[in-house]
Order: structure tokens, then sequence, then C-alpha cells
């Protein structure tokens, strides 16, 4: 088995980039796939973007199954907000941003355009907690955090959280 992807945490500058269109889905993007659905199940994480684990391309996956129930990787390839509508706070965190949750606004109800792992085209209508998560994972491949959803205060406040665990000799 190939070694865990390394999950990059704020601030790494991989995080803050925009991610490229994936053109074909080779071998390498399904490899890719596999890992990053490992990883996250691993984390656990209820989803993970290719530039978390160091690679700039848009691809998100995730799986809001309960806990304990079968495992559903759900894969999204390229994908794009088309509709969204209403508004909802709900408490983030993110496997990139350590010890840190928050409340964020997002939109309520989107419409998520992209393709799966076999190219096929894809529309998605979610709302609640998928809505939250694909707005979240979108944002990775545009180079932004739920951070960069917070006041100024909080994120300075995390910001120096942050600095001072840096220091600390793990
Ligand atoms: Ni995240």
């Amino acid at each position: 088995m190939a070694d865990d992807l390394k999950i990059y945490t704020y601030p790494d500058p991989i995080l803050r980039a925009k991610a490229e269109p994936i053109v074909n889905i080779d071998g390498g993007t399904q490899s890719l796939i596999n890992g990053m659905g490992e990883r996250m199940y691993k984390a656990p994480g209820i989803g993970l973007a290719a530039p978390q684990v160091g690679l700039s391309k848009r691809l998100i996956v995730y799986d809001l199954s309960p806990k304990n129930g079968a495992k559903n990787l759900s894969v999204l390839i390229n994908p794009e907000i088309v509709l969204a509508e209403g508004d909802v706070v709900y408490e983030e965190a993110c496997l990139s941003v350590i010890d840190f949750s928050a409340e964020v606004k997002r939109r309520a109800k989107v419409k998520v355009r992209g393709v799966d792992r076999d190219g096929n085209p894809l529309d998605i209508e979610a709302e609640g907690l998928l809505a939250i998560c694909l707005q979240h994972e979108i944002d990775h491949l545009n180079g932004v955090l739920f951070i960069d959803h917070i006041s100024p205060l909080k994120r300075t406040l995390y910001n120096k959280k942050l600095k001072k665990m840096m220091k600390k000799p793990s």
C-alpha cells in the first residue's frame, strides 16, 4: 500500500493557490482519488480537496455517510457552483486548519456542476451539511479557507494561537 498522503496545513502557500482544472482523468487521477479517500477516512473528515494534499488540481472527495455506516465516497472533478440561495450558519473545521473551528455563513442551498471519476457530468442539488461541505471544499480549489470567512479579530486570535503552537516543541 502506498504511503499516506500528507495533509498540508495553514499557512502553507499551496492552500492559497488557485487550482488547475483536470483535463484528462487518467490513472494518476484515479490513484489520487483513492489516496485522498483513504486519507480522508483516516483523518477522519467528511471532505478533502486536492490542494490539501499538495496537488493544485480541481478535485474534491467527500462522504457524509454516518460514521458507522457503509462508506460511500463521492468524487467531484472541476466542480462549479452554478446556483446558490439562502443563508445558513454552521460551525466549520478543516483538516488543514489545526485545532480551530468557527461559525461560518454560507449559502443554504447550492447547485454544483462537475464530472465524476468516470468523466460523467454531474449536477448536484444540495442543502444542509452537503451544501456547506461542497462550498467549503470548492473554496479550497480557489485558495480560500473557512477562516477567510470569519471576523478579522477571530482570525488574528487564531494566528496568535497558531504561532504559539508552532513554537512549542512537540
Ligand atoms: Ni477544509
